[in-house]
């Protein structure tokens, strides 16, 4: 029998304790490794009358120094005190898995390095894209592949309210209530909304795809917070939708482009049909091509299906470690973002739209006007050729008697 304890019994330890126990008999039938029983909870709370109630434990020692105890996964979310934790126990020769992606992105090199020295394993599947595979095909099924960009819609709850937004016309706040009402939101919802979530996993996408550490600190996110009904029809009329995409780029000079912000996706990019609370990751390598994954990047039995996968792949390779890592940061290799080119649209209040359009064309050269009705005759919105952020910025500053309205770059996946 091969004893596991799960830290935090929330949504996604809650969604692993029911997993492992109601699929025990079919797990352990095809692999014989995984005899899995879970000896501990660890929880503040208590749970009267909840099956596993006799399970739960308010001591993270009895845990630690419980040596039957070969793997625990980790689902309490946070840093703290996640990180001691993790740490503890992976110095104490025990597995660890987690779905928790702050941890990940912010110490998962150190935290590797630590399973790496006592030859166990820090598995997280589950941290980024939810149910979906990902980290794994990236790591191992892609390996041959310089991995050229990522483009992703990693957070589920934005892309229930920008779906909203795009297909029933709702605003921004409205949406937000109904995500909140569907416990999709989190009350406090500033790290969905403000792409703080969505950060962290391109960052560990990064992580591994470029195979030295991103830190989300100097990655900028951008979240949807200011996207109006106005520049949902706007991308509409040029056939597109508007996205939280998250972005790891190979630039030509050897750094890497990572961001995540609103996005004008096209409708011929496979992340435009992505809706609801679904996640989607268009992955380009330089042998295969596009790569695309797709399905429910959050929820408490998708999430925790991948962090018993990761269970499962302990308990096969409990004296072998699994090769899965990354090295330290590259000084300077996330390049500014505000150099890096693009196509961008622009939503402007004039107040001579005919002047204001020759000096927006004199300043951009070709541009593509966008319409949409109901417009006031103030309201200038198009697309640019590629430029850098800084000089639209530039250009916008230079014209006269405009006000930016709307800055979203256009996708180019
Ligand atoms: N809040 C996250 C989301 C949960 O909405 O995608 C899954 O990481």
């Amino acid at each position: 029998m091969m004893n596991i304890a799960v830290l935090g019994y929330g949504t996604v330890g809650s969604g692993v304790v029911e997993i492992v126990n109601t699929k025990h008999a079919y797990i352990q039938g095809r692999s014989s490794e995984a005899d899995l029983n879970v000896k501990y909870i660890l929880d503040l709370r208590d749970f009267p009358g909840d099956p596993n109630e006799d399970k739960v434990t308010h001591d993270f020692n009895d845990i630690l120094n419980d040596n039957s105890v070969r793997i625990v996964a980790e689902a309490m979310g946070g840093t703290k005190p996640a990180f001691e934790f993790t740490a503890k126990l992976l110095e104490a020769g025990k597995h660890v898995v987690t779905s928790n992606k702050e941890l990940v992105a912010t110490h998962g090199l150190e935290l590797l390095k630590i399973a790496k020295e006592h030859n166990v394993n820090y598995m997280f599947e589950a941290s980024v894209g939810g149910g979906i595979p990902l980290l794994r095909p990236l790591s191992y099924c892609l390996a041959a592949n310089e991995i050229q960009a990522i483009n992703g819609i990693l957070n589920g709850t934005t892309n229930f309210i920008l779906s909203k937004m795009i297909n029933e016309n709702l605003t921004f706040e409205e949406a937000l209530e109904i995500a909140q009402a569907n416990g999709y939101a989190e009350a406090d919802p500033t790290a969905d909304v403000e792409g703080i979530d969505a950060c962290r996993k391109i960052c560990i996408l990064a992580d591994l795809a470029f195979g030295a550490n991103v830190d989300p600190a100097k990655v900028h996110a951008e979240g949807i917070t200011k996207i109006t009904l106005e520049d949902v029809a706007y991308a509409n009329n040029c056939g597109s939708v508007i996205k939280l995409v998250g972005t790891a780029k190979r630039l030509p000079d050897g750094k890497a482009y990572i961001t995540v912000s609103p996005a004008i996706v096209r409708s011929g990019s496979q992340l435009a049909a992505v809706s609801d609370v679904f996640n989607g990751v268009l992955i380009n390598g330089d042998k295969v091509g596009d790569v695309f994954f797709y399905g429910p990047g959050a929820g408490k039995l998708p999430t925790a299906s991948a962090v018993v996968a990761d269970i499962i792949d302990c308990a096969n390779h409990d004296e072998k470690r699994k090769m899965l890592g990354w090295g330290p940061e590259i000084d300077g290799m996330v390049a500014d973002y505000r150099e890096v080119p693009n196509e961008y649209y622009i939503r402007l209040k004039v107040e001579n739209p005919a002047e204001a359009q020759q000096e927006i064309r004199d300043a951009f050269g070709k541009i593509y006007l966008l319409a949409r009705s109901g417009a006031y005759n103030t309201e200038l919105a198009f697309i640019t050729a590629p430029f850098t952020e800084n000089e639209v910025r530039a250009k916008l500053d230079a014209l006269h008697s405009v006000k930016l309205k709307s800055l979203i770059r256009v996708a180019d996946c």
